[in-house]
Formats: structure tokens, sequence, C-alpha cells
């Protein structure tokens, strides 16, 4: 046998078994990415080297036979056929090009559908009721889940007047998100196994023994297809059909566009790329298909497809790929992060090399270890996941993972989970990791914005011993950049250049830079234009950090704690000999003559509107709440005031300023005599 041969007949063998794993014991052991990548690969050496082709080849079948002694076979009298793929435009294009062809050259106009991430159905009703449910199966004999898809409640059981003798009405069963969710999160509760994806929810919901337990599945059903027809309305086109399957009360997505050319369901594929997370259920791809029936005759069939349809399908969203190690991370304020170290696969558009898992006890969820094969999900701007295990592939021998005990530093200190909380953390201060993590967060671009001083950078300043804390990046030489590999003049030069640079950052830069546990930017904003300076946020009492608006007891304890601890003392007083601007504030440096203070706005102002006044509060540390309460200081009211705030000052008591009062209390931060 030929190399070729060889591997034709190891891609034939593959593509069996995943297609049992997946038609008949619905538990794939690889996404239908990977599966399509074998499919693509075995059709493209039969297309180029014919003689390889066999008659029973897989490339040539729909699905798999049914294996089942639970449910009963069921011959489909209109084969349910698979549809043809196609990656990307030039493979559209392609398609089209062979559509025009089988015309001779007559343009067809196509329906554009979305292509459901479910279970094909065929249902059968006769004299208008239902009497059939069954899968696709190889395409020619599926199962009888008449009872279980009797459950589904957006089915009609019962057709109106004008329905067809006998209708095969063909769809999609899937799962809704929301339910699959749902159902997870009763797995969890139970401490059974989590679903991977709602399709695989769905299809184990249609193969339960107990209709009962399919009905509490919450399983639904879109139309998009006629199988055998017997009397009724004759139809010369899809678009009608979908028409009149809507008005014998079947669910039709409403996601449909007739377009002209190819190009019009390349716009429609793009649009529900980008868009396809806003649907409450999953898609993975969009499916075109020739409007005229009469063109689809002419069209006709390949031995697995329809030449007259073809599935656009999207980029993976998921994967399986090797867990090869679980490692943990340190962050820069001592929690620890798990993460898997994984194949490069790609997937979501990128090629992801690593995931978080966020926890030990998320870990322990999904029980992950070295060695398994994992489902990888990236879905659109989410950061990529390790959905869970491919259990029927775990290697022999292998043991749930450990969360480590000892911090992976070079100080190698034990970690500490504290009671009731689900991190692990770092608690040495002299930590190298957590210092690195430090030093990288101070010149980020939400903090201190330092370009050139990356995360490689730090850890090769950090490796030469050159930093003990942020602060040290201000005593950096030329010199001694110049010692590390990869840098030339220019470069140190240009590192030096922003490092100087950022000495001049706003305050709330500076504060958000220092890595104060809770403390982001939003806060460091109000505590900057509350208080002014570095050194007047760092003596604050925590009861006036607290009261400052959206800063709260949590983050005025952090900052409390973190100004005690002598080596934050001394990284600020290294910041402040390196010339670092301590009192830098964007806007005016106002005293905070309302730190503590809500002050409620309603209506407009002479000099300000609602939103300005709020600021204007704001400005001078002052909250300025939503509502009256017993706790508000006071009620500015102006123009076309919300009378129900000023009722409920007066019934509590609270002040009302007018214009002149409010500018008095903006000034003195107290009220008029
Ligand atoms: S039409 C002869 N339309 O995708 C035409 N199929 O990968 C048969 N699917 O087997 C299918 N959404 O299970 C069609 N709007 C849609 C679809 C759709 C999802 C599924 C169906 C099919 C598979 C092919």
């Amino acid at each position: 046998m030929t190399e070729r041969a060889v591997r034709a007949a190891e891609l034939r063998r593959q593509i069996a078994h995943h297609n049992e794993r997946y038609h008949v014991l619905d538990s794939p052991e690889i996404a239908d990415a990977d599966y399509d990548l074998l499919v693509r690969e075995l059709l493209k050496l039969e297309t180029d080297h014919p003689e390889l082709a066999l008659a029973d080849s897989p490339t040539s079948q729909v699905g798999a036979a049914p294996l089942s002694a639970t449910f009963a076979p069921v011959i489909h009298r209109v084969p349910m056929t698979s549809l043809d793929n196609a990656m990307d435009e030039t493979e559209l294009a392609q398609w089209g090009d062979r559509v025009s062809r089988g015309l001779a050259g007559v343009t067809a106009r196509f329906v554009c559908e979305l292509k459901i991430d479910g279970l094909a159905m065929s249902l059968r009703y006769e004299q208008g009721k239902f009497v059939q449910a069954a899968t696709r199966g190889d395409g020619r004999v599926g199962e009888d889940v008449t009872a279980n898809v009797a459950t589904i409640a957006s089915l009609p059981k019962r057709l109106p007047r004008g329905a067809p003798e006998v209708v095969e009405v063909r769809g999609e069963v899937y799962m809704p998100i929301t339910s699959f969710e749902a159902l997870n999160e009763r797995a969890a509760l139970a401490g059974q196994p989590r679903f991977a994806n709602p399709r695989n929810a769905g299809a184990g919901s249609l193969r339960q023994k107990d209709p009962r337990v399919t009905a509490t599945r919450e399983l639904s059903f879109w139309c998009y297809q006629l199988g055998e027809v017997i009397g009724g309305p004759e139809f010369t086109s899809h678009h009608e059909t979908l028409e009149f399957l809507g008005e014998l009360g079947f669910p039709v997505n409403p996601e449909i566009r007739v377009v002209d050319d190819v190009a019009g369901v390349f716009d429609f594929a793009g649009h529900w790329q980008e868009h396809r997370h806003t649907l409450p259920y999953e898609i993975d791809g969009v499916v075109a298909k020739v409007d005229e029936l009469e063109q689809r005759l002419r069209l006709g069939f390949t031995s697995r497809a329809p030449r007259w349809a073809i599935a656009f399908k999207f980029p993976p969203e998921e994967r399986t790929t090797i867990l090869r190690d679980i490692q943990v991370s340190v962050g820069r304020t001592g929690r620890t992060t798990p993460f898997a170290v994984l194949d490069p696969v790609f997937v979501g558009g990128s090629t992801v090399r690593m995931a978080t898992l966020h926890n030990e006890d998320q870990v322990r969820v999904k029980d992950v270890r070295p060695g398994d094969t994992v489902i990888v999900r990236k879905a659109g701007d989410v950061i990529p996941e390790v959905v869970g295990p491919v259990l029927s592939l775990r290697p022999e021998g292998s043991e749930p993972w450990q969360f480590p005990k000892i911090c992976p530093c070079p100080l190698a200190t034990e970690l500490v989970r504290p009671q009731g909380e689900a991190d692990t953390r770092c608690v040495e201060p002299a930590c190298p990791f957590q210092r690195d993590q430090r030093v990288i967060y101070f010149a980020s671009r939400g903090a201190m914005d330092i370009e050139g001083l990356g995360e490689r950078t730090v850890f090769q300043l950090s490796d030469a011993g050159l930093i003990d804390d942020p602060a040290d990046i201000y005593t950096l030489t030329a010199e001694q950049l110049l010692g590390l590999e990869g840098f030339a003049r220019i470069s140190a030069d240009k590192l030096l250049a922003s490092i100087e640079g950022s000495k001049t950052r706003p305050l709330p830069k500076l504060l958000t830079a220092l890595g104060i546990k809770g403390l982001g930017p939003s806060a460091s904003e109000s505590l900057s234009l509350a208080f002014g300076t570095l050194d007047s946020i760092l003596a604050a009492d925590e009861a006036a950090l607290a009261t400052t608006e959206g800063v709260g007891p949590v983050i005025a304890g952090s900052i409390c704690r973190w100004s005690a601890i002598d080596a934050n003392r001394t990284f600020v007083e290294k910041l402040r000999r390196a010339g670092v601007d301590f009192g830098r504030v964007e806007v005016s440096r106002l005293a905070p003559v309302l730190a503590g203070k809500a002050v409620v706005v309603t209506g407009t102002l002479e000099k300000y509107s609602r939103e300005e006044a709020e600021l204007a509060i704001k400005a001078r540390g002052g909250k300025s709440p939503a509502s009256v309460s017993a706790k508000t200081f006071a009620v500015v009211v102006g123009d076309t005031p919300g009378a129900s705030k000023i009722t409920k000052a007066q019934e509590l008591g609270v002040p009302i300023l007018d214009d002149a009062a409010f500018e008095e209390l903006l000034t003195t931060g107290s009220l008029p005599e």
C-alpha cells in the first residue's frame, strides 16, 4: 500500500469511529471542527487520487446507522441528506459557480437561513395528526423518538384544516442556551457530569428512555425543510414552503433572507458571524439554498448532499486538544490562578496555548487532568475556556489534579486558602513572582503607561536582579539595559525616555499603578478628585476614604492596610525621590469639602445641568445618588424637578437648596445659615 492509501484507510477508520461516537453514542470525542478536518483531508485525497475512492467511503455517507435497542428503526421515505460545507468566501463562490453551471448559466436566487447547531429531526403528520418523529441516522434509517419529541412544547400536535394529508417536516431540535445552563447547574448540584455544549445536551435529552425526563429539558425546534408531502398546495419556491409551514403552526426561524447572488449569502454570513452570540440558541454557520424548486430538481443530489444547498460554516469556537499540564500563576496581590497548558490549537480565530482554570474549585468541578483530551472553547471576544475532558479518552491511571501547596516562585513559601474563600494565595510579601507582576501592572496602559516595559522586559530586569519594586525602574541606566539581551543603544534610550515620561502621569494613573488590592481606575479617579494629592490619600483615615463616591469601606480598608506596610511606604518614598509627580489631577484641584456627603440633584439649575451639578459635587469628594434617603445631606432643586424627591426630602426633613444655596455648599461644604 502506498503511504497515501495507508493514510486514507486510517482516515476512514477514524471517521467511522467518530461517526459512531457522535451519531450513535451521543458522546463525541473530538470537536466538530476537528472531525471536519479529517473528512476534508480524506475528501481531498479521494479527489486528487480517484483510485483511492471507495464506494462505501464515509465521504459519501451521512451520519451513522443507529445501533440502539431502545428506539425502533424508521425508514425515511425521502432520505435525510447532509449538507456540503464551504469554509470561506472562495469555496462559497465555487459553489455558486457550480450552481450556475448546473443551471446552464441561469442565475439562481438563494434563501439564507441560520445553521442551527442541534439535531436533525423529521416529524411526520398524517391527516393533521403528529404520528412520528425520527432522527436522521444514516440518512436512510433513523430512530423513532416520537414519545420524546412529543414533549417539545413549541411543536403542534394537530395541524389546521388545509394541511396536506401527509407531511414530513424537517428541522433541528435544539436546546436554548438558558435551558442548557440551567441543566448544567442542576447537574453540578447533583454531582453529575456537565454537558459540554447545548448540542450534546440536546442529543442526550432525546435519547432518554423516559419522556418525562426529556420534558424537563426544555427542548425547542426550528423547521427548515419539507420531506414527504402528499396532497396540499403546490409550491414553486422554498420561501413559500417556509411561509406555509409557519401557517401550519410550525416554528420557522425568523432570520431568513432571500438574496440574488452569493455575495448576498456572504453578507448574511458575515452579519451572523458577528452577531451569533446575540441569539438565545447556538448556530455554527448559515445555510444557503436555491429558492426555485424547479431549479433544485435540475441540480439534484450528490451521494451525500443536495447540489442546491451549502452550509457556510463559521470558524470553529470549539476544538479538542491535549492538556499537557496545569500550572499556577501568581498575581500581583498574591492570588494564584491555575491555568491549562495546551497543545496549541486554532480556535475562535486565534491559536490558544493556555487557558485559565480560575481556581481550585473550578478545576475540581471540571475534573481536568494533565494528559486529558479536553474541549477548548473560545467564543467571540471571550477568553478561551477549557470546557471539560473527553472522559472516554482519559489515560489509564490518571489521578485528579492537586492544587500545589507551595508557591511556584524560588522562595517556595506555603500557599494559603482562607476558609470560605475561592482563592489560594501566596502571602509572602517578598515573593518575586508577585513583585514582577506588580512591575508589569505599574507599567501597563491603564496605570503608568510605559511603552516598551512589557512582560518580557520586566522578566529580564527581574532575572538580572535590577528591580526590587516598581520604583526601581526609575534608577535604571542605559548601561544596565545594554547588558540585557535584545537591547541596543536606541531601544535602551527609548525605554528610558518612556520611563522618564511616566513621572508626570496624572494622579489617578499613579494611584492605580500602586496596585492596591481592589483599587481600580474609577475609584482612583474619585479619590484623586476628592483629595488632590497622593500624600493626602495615603494619610486619609478610613472613614474619609470610604465616603468618597465609588470607594466604599472595602477599598478604603485596603488602602489603609496597604499604607501601613513598611515596604509600601519605602516604595512611595522611592517614587517621590525619583521625581514622580504626586499631585497631578487632570481636572481642577478642589478642596474635598463634600467628602462623605450625599447631595441629590433634581431638575436643571441656572448654571448647571443636572449632570454638571452632580459632577461638581463629586469633584469635591461628595456623592450624588439618584434617590433621597435619611442619609441625604441636602437636595438641590432646579427647574422641572422630580416631585417625589421633594416630597421625600420634606418627609425626612432633608434640607432643600436653591441655586444660591448650592453655590455656597460647593464653596464651603456647609448649608447656608
Ligand atoms: S437543510 C437537504 N437547513 O445541518 C437539506 N440544515 O450540516 C438538509 N442544519 O443535516 C438540511 N440548520 O441537521 C438545513 N437551516 C438549515 C439547517 C440545517 C441546521 C443541520 C442539519 C443538517 C446539517 C448539515
